[in-house]
């Protein structure tokens, strides 16, 4: 959601501001705008669309060394050119990542005592509340160009905001500071000797080199070239410890491929191998005896994340014998949940940083629930937050459609099921043993489905999928929840209305849907449930569905139209039997003439509630 960069040094501010911004498209893009100060002025330029529309019209002759930019994903105000970011109020200019949720009220306060808005967002109350506070609170004897003065402005109008931001702040009359600071929202800070540089994500600040700091809450920060110091929002200086941070090599470049999306369909295997060896690390820190005293599991996310924690459901329940329930975040937060002390909440996030998943987190740690963060982003706010946490080592994963990182979670999930029946001992070890053999050859069996698949994936497979208007998916048990990611997966990025179903719910409302060549998507992987998903497909096809089935199982030919055969790994099945949903709903958005890497209205990172 919202991607932020500042950059101050002797390097073009423009070009630096606008390369950050392109990295961080993948949080939003409706729209994007940069801020620079140039012969003590400020310029602004901002666009509808993508970065490339603000990047050309940049006049070329324009020379600054300080600037702000902002790649935007609408919450308040339509995408258009004059709410993109950068906000300005005279000689300030603001870029923000969050809402401003009395933000109607500041704008009624600030419109009674004369102030123009030229925007419908949220955030344009910010430079005008910050310019009110200076010119209301300055004395004769007091110099505006003073930055104790000026910092404590930014400090009180801070204080009037409620809601999530993470903010670069530019001001003409200190043509050598940006400040920032943050509530809820992302935001890190890396300084070289020459050079300060601010953006949404590690890795973009990382690719600047030099020490490299993560915002905390209310913490604020005065940037300058080369020097960062940091502060509460009492104004109290601050130590800060900066982090260590692992880069990751080429994880931007595209390489032969049209899209991060194929890059990182191909990339599943060893983001599988990774996971697989990397777990055993993550499980020596956990904490042993606190684990032996769980009796509940609730596992949580969004989106993707969510559906992995309805995977993983299945398999710990059979694996401990403990009762497990899934939840999204966004439900979770607000249901005054019943847990505690005995209770593991899990929270599943690729990014870590998602706002619901966040809170979830916030909510179980006061409910005093052991936490543990099942996260891609190592040093991201769940990472960081959560008692314990395994990292799925899928590496940066840019395409809004999650891929890799989905097939990595559920192979984090099911071993860590398989290491908490191994202490609870719920599980005959020959069993476990077993089973974490399967884990390590399931980087091949991936490969060979997706080599087979974008083989086999034709126009003719294709042909099935694009020009539908509706399609349903079922499953049972754990087919459910890969129905449930394969149609999250085929909607998000060719705008068909896909929706899932358990195949046993069918017969309770959703089969009203099916008529002549409604397409029904089913996943039958599990052979306990064999017979009776078959049931729901022969019930589709008497009413005229076409049926393509993902399975493993002999079906008779009778219960199908097309079949899509993957291969027989038990219950870890799921990991290998989602790929061919990733590869066929890829191929129809590139049939659609979509960007599967930016579907419309989506953003990768939800950093807003
Ligand atoms: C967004 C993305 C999804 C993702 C979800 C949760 O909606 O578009 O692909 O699954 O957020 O993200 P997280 O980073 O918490 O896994």
């Amino acid at each position: 959601m919202c991607g932020i960069i500042g950059y101050i040094g002797n390097d073009s501010a423009t070009d630096i501001v606008v390369d950050g911004l392109k990295k961080l498209e993948y949080r939003g893009y409706d729209s994007a705008g940069v801020g620079v100060i140039e012969d003590g002025k400020l310029r602004v330029i901002k666009k509808k669309g993508r970065v490339k529309n603000t990047e050309e019209a940049i006049p070329k002759t324009l020379k600054s060394t300080i600037g702000i930019g902002h790649t935007r994903w609408a919450t308040h105000g339509a995408p258009s050119d004059k709410n993109s970011h950068p906000h300005i109020s005279q000689n300030i200019a603001v870029v923000h990542n969050g809402i401003i949720e009395n933000y109607a009220c500041l704008k009624k306060e600030l419109e009674s005592e004369g102030v123009v808005f030229t925007s419908e967002t949220d955030t344009e109350v910010i430079p005008h509340l910050i310019n009110k506070i200076i010119s209301n609170s300055m004395s004769d004897t007091d110099n505006i160009k003073c930055e104790i003065f000026y910092f404590h402005s930014i400090l009180k109008a801070i204080r009037k905001l409620s809601g999530s931001y993470a903010l670069a702040i530019l001001n003409t009359d200190f043509p050598d500071l940006i400040v920032c600071v943050k509530r809820g929202s992302p935001l890190v800070v890396s300084k070289s000797n020459t050079a300060s540089f601010i953006a949404s994500d590690v890795g973009v600040a990382s690719k600047h080199g030099g020490e490299i700091f993560i915002l905390d809450d209310d913490e604020l920060a005065l940037i300058k070239k080369g020097e960062v110091n940091f502060f509460d929002t009492r104004g109290r200086e601050k130590k800060k410890n900066s982090i260590v941070y692992e880069k990751e090599e080429n994880s931007d470049e595209l390489g032969n491929n049209a899209h991060h999306m194929l890059k990182e369909i191909k990339e599943i295997p060893s983001a599988i191998h990774e996971t697989v060896i990397g777990v055993k690390k993550c499980f020596f820190n956990l904490e042993k005896n606190k684990l032996k005293k769980i009796k509940k599991i609730v596992l949580v996310g969004c989106g993707t994340a969510y559906h992995a924690g309805l995977s993983a459901k299945t398999v710990l329940e059979k694996f401990t014998k403990i009762p497990s329930y899934v939840e999204v975040a966004s439900e979770f937060r607000y249901s005054n949940p019943l847990i505690g002390k005995e209770t593991l909440v899990v929270l599943i996030s690729q990014s870590g940083e998602t706002a619901d998943t966040l809170a979830a987190l916030e909510l179980a740690k006061k409910k005093r629930a052991l936490t543990l963060a099942v996260v891609n982003n190592t040093t991201s706010a769940i990472a960081l937050g959560a008692d314990s946490r395994i990292i799925t080592r899928a590496k940066k994963e840019i395409a809004v459609a999650s891929t890799k990182a989905y097939n990595s979670q559920l192979v984090a999930l099911y071993s860590f099921a398989l290491y908490l029946a191994d202490i609870k001992q719920t599980m005959p070890q020959d069993q476990i043993n077993a089973l974490k053999e399967m884990l390590l050859n399931l980087p091949k069996a991936a490969r060979e489905v997706i080599e087979s698949g974008l083989d086999k994936i034709n126009s003719d497979i294709i042909k099935i999928f694009k020009d539908e208007k509706a399609i349903m998916f079922l499953g049972r048990g754990i087919d459910y929840a890969t129905a449930s990611e394969a149609s999250l997966k085929l909607k998000e990025i060719t705008y068909i209305h896909c929706s899932a179903y358990p195949a046993g719910e069918l017969k309770h409302g959703t089969i009203a849907l099916i008529e002549n060549n409604y397409l029904v998507v089913a996943y039958l992987t599990d052979s306990t449930l064999k017979d009776k998903t078959l049931n729901a497909l022969y019930e589709v096809k008497a009413r005229g569905a076409k049926v393509f089935a993902i399975t493993n199982q002999d079906l008779p030919k009778d219960a199908y139209d097309y079949i899509y055969e993957v291969p027989r790994l038990g219950i870890l099945s799921p990991i290998a039997s989602i790929i061919p949903m990733q590869i066929i709903s890829y191929l129809t958005a590139v049939a659609k003439e979509i960007d599967p890497d930016k579907p419309r209205n989506l953003a990768k990172s939800v950093t807003v509630e």
